[in-house]
Order: structure tokens, then C-alpha cells, then sequence
């Protein structure tokens, strides 16, 4: 071993332990709110065509931010931008293409967005896939676990790779990574292995990101919606798409002294 990976190393293992418990105590004692000034910001979501990404995306600009809808299907994503209106003055929202697996697409999005609202401030990593939900984990086929990873985790990670860093130059963000209580490694079950490993790994991706930029002005938190009635989720599901995103729409407008690197449902935080 190097070096100088050894000296990263013992930098992190001496970092004060509990503080992203610490630093979720010291904000709920502070009694801070969020939202309330968070207008006039620009978020952009990922699978924002329909289900919880839509619902965000309404939330977001009623609260009068400015709203990149990002879907890999553009007419639907435009079709769901009609849909939502522009329902608040000094709210706007705005369609672009976004296919989280695909690079190009992404930095496209940038641009258009840049050009048209001005630079993200706030992204929410929305867009997922479920696949092989009853399989037996060694049942699944590679490929399976790969299409599953590629978007859930990977496409995450280059989304992150075009947004997080400016965000961090100009001191300022928020990323709310939209988990599962399968992935909650705690509680873990065989139901819907691939999915829930790629949402175990997204929050390892969480805490990874919430500590790479904790001193930067970007918090990153992950959020499980509960089961809610989408596509994914099922008629059957208890929880309205209002509900689901009420969590993710609250940690994509926190303070400056909100809490990063922690996972949270109906605004409280939960274990990994
Ligand atoms: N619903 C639930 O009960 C539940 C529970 C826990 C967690 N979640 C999480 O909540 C998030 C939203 O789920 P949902 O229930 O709203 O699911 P959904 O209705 O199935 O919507 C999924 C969205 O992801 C998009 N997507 C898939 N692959 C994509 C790609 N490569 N690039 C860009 N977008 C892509 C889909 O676009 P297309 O329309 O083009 O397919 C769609 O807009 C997901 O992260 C999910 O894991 C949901």
C-alpha cells in the first residue's frame, strides 16, 4: 500500500465518530424548517415523466423553484410537463431528455438546462428500475443484476459525475438519492434481490458522496418513500405519490444546516 492511501486512510478512520448523527440532532434542535427559502433554486429530476419523479417535480414548483423534468422518453416527458403546468409565479419548469444510462444524454441535459434556467442546484435521483421482483437471487441472470445496476446505481453515479462537482465550486447543493426500505440493509429480505442490492449500494453511495463533499456546501441524503401507488409500486400500495414524496421534496429544500449523509422516511432518520 502507498503512502499516501495509507494517510487517506488514517485521516478518515480519526474523523470525530457520530457526527452525521450529531449533525441531524443539532438541526432538529434548531428547530430549521427548510423549504422556506429555497425559491428561485433550480432542481433537476431524474425520471421525471411519471410516478414519484412527477410528483416531486409538482411539489418542487409549487414551492417555486425552477423544475428540469428529465425523462429517457422526451414526448412523455414533455406530455407530463403539460400535465403539471406552471402552476406558481416565478415557478418554471422546463422537458429535457435524460437517459440515466446514457453519458451523453446527461451532459446534454446540462447544457440545455444551464442555458435555459441556469445551473442545478438541487438533483434528485428519481429514475429506477424493478426487475426480476419474485426471483430467487441465483436465479436472476447476469444480465438481470447488470440492467439493474447500470440504472439504479451506475446511472446514478454519472448523473452525479456531471451535477455534484459544479455544485461544489459554486459551495452550494443538494442531492436526495430516492431509495427503498428494501435496500435497508437492516431489515434485508430475498424479496426482489437485484433491486434491493442495487439500493443497498446506493446508499452506501450516499454516505460515500455525503462525506466527499460534507465540507462543500452539498448535502446528500437518501430517502425511502414508503410503498406508494405508482407503477412500480402497485395499486395496492397505502401511500398516495403526494405522500411519497413529501420526504425527498423536504431534503431537496434544507437549510444550509441540514443534515448529509443520513437516510430518512416521513422526515426522520432510520437505520442503514
Ligand atoms: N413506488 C414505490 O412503492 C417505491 C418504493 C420504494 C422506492 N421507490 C423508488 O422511487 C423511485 C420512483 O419510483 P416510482 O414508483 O415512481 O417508479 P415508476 O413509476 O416505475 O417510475 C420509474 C421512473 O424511472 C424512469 N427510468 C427508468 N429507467 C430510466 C433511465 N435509464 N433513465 C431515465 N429514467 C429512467 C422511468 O422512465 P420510463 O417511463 O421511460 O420507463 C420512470 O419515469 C425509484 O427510485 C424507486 O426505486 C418506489
Amino acid at each position: 500500500m502507498s503512502t499516501p492511501a495509507l494517510g487517506r486512510i488514517i485521516m478518515w478512520t480519526s474523523r470525530p465518530k457520530g457526527r452525521n448523527e450529531d449533525s441531524v440532532r443539532e438541526w432538529r434542535m434548531k428547530g430549521a424548517g427548510g423549504e422556506a427559502a429555497y425559491g428561485s433554486r433550480v432542481a433537476l429530476v431524474t425520471g421525471a415523466n411519471r410516478g414519484l419523479g412527477l410528483e416531486t417535480c409538482r411539489q418542487l414548483l409549487a414551492r417555486g423553484l425552477r423544475v428540469v423534468m428529465t425523462g429517457r422518453n422526451e414526448d412523455a416527458t414533455k406530455q407530463a410537463l403539460r400535465g403539471i403546468g406552471q402552476t406558481r409565479e416565478g415557478g418554471k419548469a422546463i422537458a429535457l431528455r435524460l437517459d440515466v444510462t446514457d453519458p451523453a444524454s446527461i451532459e446534454a441535459a446540462r447544457g440545455a438546462a444551464e442555458e435555459q434556467l441556469g445551473a442545478i442546484d438541487v438533483l434528485v435521483n428519481n429514475a429506477a428500475l424493478l426487475l426480476f421482483e419474485d426471483g430467487d437471487v441465483l436465479s436472476i441472470p447476469k444480465e438481470g443484476f447488470q440492467r439493474t445496476l447500470e440504472t439504479n446505481l451506475l446511472g446514478v453515479i454519472e448523473t452525479c459525475r456531471v451535477f455534484v462537482p459544479p455544485m461544489a465550486a459554486r459551495g452550494h447543493g443538494r442531492v436526495v438519492n430516492v431509495s427503498s426500505g428494501v435496500g435497508q440493509l437492516a431489515k434485508l429480505s430475498t424479496y426482489a434481490p437485484a433491486y434491493a442490492i442495487s439500493k443497498v449500494a446506493l446508499n452506501a453511495l450516499t454516505r460515500i458522496l455525503s462525506e466527499t463533499y460534507r465540507d462543500r456546501g452539498v448535502l446528500v441524503n437518501a430517502v425511502n418513500p414508503g410503498w406508494v401507488r405508482t407503477d412500480m409500486g402497485g395499486p395496492e400500495a397505502p401511500r398516495s405519490v403526494e405522500q411519497g414524496v413529501d420526504t425527498a421534496v423536504w431534503l431537496a429544500t434544507l437549510p444550509d444546516d441540514g443534515p448529509s449523509g443520513a437516510f430518512f422516511r416521513d422526515r426522520q432518520r432510520i437505520e442503514w
